[in-house]
């Protein structure tokens, strides 16, 4: 068999083998909702004042959804506002994340965080990666193999790995910046057209 016959193949393969892409949200289209996404701010701390609401933004032109946040830091600087979706996913065959965004506002600085097996609250860690929102419109890829276990804005050594078979929870957050180098504040708009995992 010549070389690109068994290419072709085996490019086939992998691709019957898997669904290959899906749309969490389409905001751009009529696809997404907005509404399956609440609201996961600090407000649920003693002491949290941050904000954020997910809104669907549209005009004839176009349609697409915004992320308001308000982050006000506590004196320690924790401060955390976003929004997330509860889901049923098994992400075993697939490899990112993807977010066409823009971001607006104050800062630029978010985590893209996911919960697995139904593990929610503060004393159990979220897997998550940091991005940085573009200043014009682009397609953001988060390798899922690179998200870390982070507990309460801190990296936790020996979490137990993600379960990509049973993902639970979606979000994305901005934040203050307790442990790490760049601090954040203030109002922060990210547009959101899709968020699609590959
Ligand atoms: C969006 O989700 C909400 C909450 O589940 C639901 O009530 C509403 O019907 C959904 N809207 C559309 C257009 O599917
Ligand atoms: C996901 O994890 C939860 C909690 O461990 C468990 O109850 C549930 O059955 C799991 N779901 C799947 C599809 O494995």
């Amino acid at each position: 068999m010549s070389v690109i016959k068994y290419f072709l193949i085996v490019v086939h393969w992998m691709c019957a083998s898997c669904l290959c892409e899906f749309f969490v949200d389409d905001f751009s289209s009529h696809a997404g909702n907005t509404s399956l996404w609440n609201e996961l701010s600090d407000t649920v701390m003693e002491g949290g004042r941050s904000k954020a609401i997910l809104v669907p933004h549209s005009t004839d032109k176009f349609q697409r959804a915004v992320l308001f946040t308000l982050l006000d830091p506590q004196s320690c600087g924790a401060a955390i506002a976003g929004i997330k979706k509860l889901v049923e996913l098994d992400l075993t065959e697939y490899k990112d994340i993807q977010l066409r965004i823009r971001g607006r506002g104050q800062y630029r600085g978010y985590e893209f965080v996911i919960r697995h097996k139904n593990q929610f609250g503060p004393k159990l860690p979220s897997y998550v990666h940091f991005f940085e929102a573009p200043d014009d419109f682009e397609t953001i890829i988060l390798p899922i193999s690179a998200f870390e276990a982070y507990l309460q804005g801190k990296p936790v050594e020996n979490a137990a790995p993600l379960d990509k078979k049973n993902v639970t929870a979606l979000g994305i957050l901005a934040y203050g910046g307790v442990h790490v180098h760049r601090k954040q504040q203030g109002v922060g708009a990210l547009e959101i057209d899709w968020i699609k995992i590959s």
